[in-house]
């Protein structure tokens, strides 16, 4: 992917702000600050490469709900909300469409156990006063005719979406190339930090990028870089995926189709162009991103419980990522306990969707639902108990 005005060692310049990361997390709020009419630099070796590679694109806060996540869920709700005028203004301002789709998510299940425990995840939903729709097995076919005969039932999701996040990344690089912002590539290996400020960073090929605010959205990398006190590192760890993308015809699948097969969350998730993307491993491995037999072996053993058809359609890539989790699942979006230094990192599973909700977050204009907000995942949670000596998990 071409990188806009990208230079390897720019000396020292001045920003306004230095967004540290160049996955959809990272552009998003480059983007947003440009609009605000901030000067922006953009370093990373290679931008769009990360997680935003290997992600499915899923906006899906509803269906991938779980009990006790609920602050999550008001998150992904708003985030989801602001998605439809964010593609828009990107695909205008970038010429490049990121295959906004709204069709929802099909949540089936195939045995009795799994039937039951779906019926009270739609309970739960209902009692949240989300919009899902309970489907027999029969529905679940009609609306979804390439699923398996033996499908109970289902949950349909109607409010969910999805976007190609490859288009998102190139339309976010193509927009900020417009705008003239800077794109560095190189490896940020420390910050400047001046009286316990953060003024600036440290590149790999040498020179340093002052800034008034730096924005760390290094995604799994976010918590190993020099120059911050322990307690001021987020703590975000990899979570490995590995995905597969088929080529099918348009029109293969029309939602979003997900599952839970042999234990395991299973999902397909069909693009404008015919491709299917089988999602994902969830694997605790460090900073590996092979891709691996069995995970391979696993995604089409279990997509094809949902969707037997899918073993007909060529093989088009496959993919590892890395997600940021961190030890409550919620992101970590706001200003940390360090002067200049903004965190925009830790968003595990839901990083396309929280986009224009972490670059609202990092550069709009206060208002009180967006305060309510950013209490939820403001970085602090984690510094107040790391400087207590607490490794506690805070909600
Ligand atoms: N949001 C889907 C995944 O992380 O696999």
């Amino acid at each position: 992917m071409d990188v806009p005005h990208a230079t390897a060692h720019p000396g020292t310049r001045h920003s306004d702000m230095v967004v540290v990361g160049g996955g959809v997390i990272g552009l998003s709020v480059a983007w947003r600050a440009a609009r605000h009419g901030r000067t922006v630099t953009v370093v990373d070796p290679a931008p769009g490469a990360g997680a935003s590679h290997a992600a499915a694109g899923m906006l899906a806060p509803v269906s991938e709900v779980t009990y006790t996540e609920e602050p999550l869920l008001r998150l992904g709700l708003a985030s989801l909300a602001r998605w439809p005028h964010f593609a828009a203004e990107l695909s205008e301002e970038s010429g490049i469409d990121v295959d906004h789709r709204t069709q929802g998510t099909l949540d089936v299940a195939f045995d009795a156990d799994d039937l039951a425990a779906l019926g009270e995840v739609a309970g739960f939903m209902e009692k949240l006063s989300l919009p899902v729709e309970r489907l027999t097995g029969r529905e679940c076919r009609r609306a979804e005719p390439m699923l398996a005969p033996s499908v109970r039932g289902g949950i349909l999701a109607s409010g969910d979406a999805w976007v190609d996040p490859r288009r998102v990344t190139a339309a976010l690089l193509a927009a900020l190339a417009r705008r003239g912002v800077a794109a560095v590539a190189d490896r940020v290996t420390g910050l400047v930090v001046e009286g316990g400020t953060v003024r600036g960073v440290r590149l790999a090929g040498g020179g340093t990028i002052g800034a008034e605010r730096v924005v760390l959205a290094a995604g799994a990398w976010s918590g190993s870089l020099d120059g911050l006190p322990p307690e001021v590192l987020p703590p975000v760890r990899p979570v490995k995926g590995q995905i597969m993308r088929l080529r099918g015809a348009p029109g293969f699948l029309g939602h979003c189709v997900r599952g839970v097969v042999h234990g395991s969350h299973a999902y397909l998730v069909p693009r404008g162009d015919g491709e299917i993307v089988l999602g994902a491993t969830q694997e605790e491995m460090g900073f590996d991103t092979r891709v691996t037999a069995g995970a391979l072996w696993e995604l089409l053993r279990d997509a094809r419980e949902l969707v037997p058809g899918i073993t007909e359609l060529e093989v088009a890539d496959v993919a590892a990522g890395l997600r940021p989790g961190t030890p409550d699942n919620l992101p970590l979006i706001g200003p940390s306990a360090m002067d200049g230094l903004v965190l925009a990192t830790g968003h595990h599973r839901g990083g396309v969707l929280l986009c224009p909700l972490t670059a609202d977050l990092v550069t709009g204009e206060p208002s009180p639902d967006l305060a309510a907000l950013a209490a939820l995942c403001s970085p602090l949670r984690f510094h107040e108990a790391r400087r207590q000596g607490s490794t506690g998990s805070h909600r």
